[in-house]
């Protein structure tokens, strides 16, 4: 017969779907009682919103169902418990505050970068984000475009972050962990956000968050140098830039203005990566509607590597608009074959020599 200690064993393995993390040790499991009749085990949830409560059940029900029959109550941590489950996941420093963990952790930070608007940039940050994770990396993204977020529905995510306490537990598919200002504001209404107003909000974007320090964070920038470029730099002075650009070879002007964003925002740039490149018709052949050269020559004006061209694919489009990638919907698309060959040169051809170790950074 099961005792409370080896369900209590039993339970250790089970981890939370939101968290990712043993409930045991989360001390979500509030009570064991164990009869010769049933197991019955009471779980706390650590919001009232909490979403994935079938989920967690089955997980439960899962771990215990070999050993007799199982009861689960599901209730809710009480403020206190929640505070103190917050204080654990994210310690705060001595003002109370938390630290931005992207200034010294080991996450690769890119942020995704354009001169122009509408060439593609959240198209490329879902499909990269996506292409690392599918690589075996833990990615995170940010919709830094404040007013023009789209990652939400391109990555299929339809509900707002569990908020426990202060901590925002971001919502992720496809393997990426998302926060953005979509989760905070109605699609059809307009944000408007100001000076420090908009500062402080990106500002509780990176650190009021449960990121677990992932191995990438990948921004969606918006287009241009303004408050909200300027405020990410300065939160994420790690950042390697990734610009994003069509193929006219009118891009001159453009990389100059994306030269001028990194230098101004005191950010390196690693890449360039083309968009709608070519369009394939039935007949096999590439057509360049939108002409020839424009990344090659962007690249080689700013003395970085070209990382890749990813075509002009209806799917793609298609599947952005309903949450489906392309890079998960046909991974063997010219497309996704390009994400992938982007994804592979930025975590082994270029990544980074230098360890970066918090005690080695000069103040
Ligand atoms: N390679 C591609 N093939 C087909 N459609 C694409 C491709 N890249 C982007 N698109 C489509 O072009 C439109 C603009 O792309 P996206 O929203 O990613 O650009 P953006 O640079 O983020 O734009 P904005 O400046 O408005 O934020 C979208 O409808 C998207 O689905
Ligand atoms: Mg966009």
């Amino acid at each position: 017969m099961p005792t409370e200690a080896t369900v209590m064993e039993a339970l250790q393995t089970v981890e939370d779907p939101e968290l990712n993390r043993s409930v045991v040790d989360l001390q979500m499991v509030k009570s064991v009682v164990v009869n010769d009749r049933f197991i019955r085990v009471t779980v706390a949830l650590p919001s009232p919103e909490y979403p994935r409560r079938a989920e967690l059940r089955d997980r439960v029900s899962a771990a215990l169902g070999a050993m007799g029959s199982v009861a689960i109550d599901l209730a809710v941590m009480t403020e206190a418990e929640q505070k103190a489950l917050v204080g654990r996941l994210q310690p705060t420093g001595a003002g109370g505050q938390r630290e931005n963990p992207f200034t010294t952790a080991r996450t690769r930070v890119l942020a995704v970068a354009s001169g122009k608007g509408g060439v593609g940039k959240s198209s490329v940050t879902t499909n990269l984000s996506i292409a690392l994770a599918q690589a075996g990396f833990s990615v995170a993204a940010v919709d830094a475009d404040v007013w023009g977020f789209s990652m939400p529905r391109m990555l299929g995510i339809d509900r707002p972050p569990v908020v426990i306490d202060t901590l925002i537990v971001p919502p992720a598919a496809h393997g990426v962990k998302l926060v953005s200002m979509g989760f905070f504001a109605r699609e059809d209404q307009p944000v408007i956000w100001r000076g420090p107003m908009l500062h402080k909000a990106l500002e509780q974007f990176l650190t009021d968050v449960w990121w677990g320090e992932p191995e990438f964070l990948v921004v969606d920038m918006p287009p241009g140098t303004g408050d909200v470029s300027l405020s990410m730099a300065q939160f994420l002075p790690r950042a390697e830039v990734v610009v994003v650009t069509t193929p006219q070879p009118a891009a001159q002007r453009v990389a100059q203005r994306a030269a001028y964003m990194a230098q101004k925002v005191n950010l390196t740039v690693t890449g360039v990566i083309e968009n709608m490149s070519w369009f394939r018709g039935d007949d096999g052949k590439a057509y360049e509607i939108f002409g020839r050269g424009g990344g090659q020559e962007l690249a080689d004006a700013l003395g970085v590597p070209l990382l890749g061209q990813v075509p002009l694919v209806p799917d793609l489009r298609e599947g952005g608009d309903v949450g489906r990638p392309i890079v998960v919907e046909d991974p063997a698309n010219e497309a996704s074959v390009a994400f992938t060959e982007i994804a592979r040169r930025l975590h082994q051809d270029l990544a980074p020599k230098r360890v970066y170790r918090k005690e080695l950074r000069i103040v």
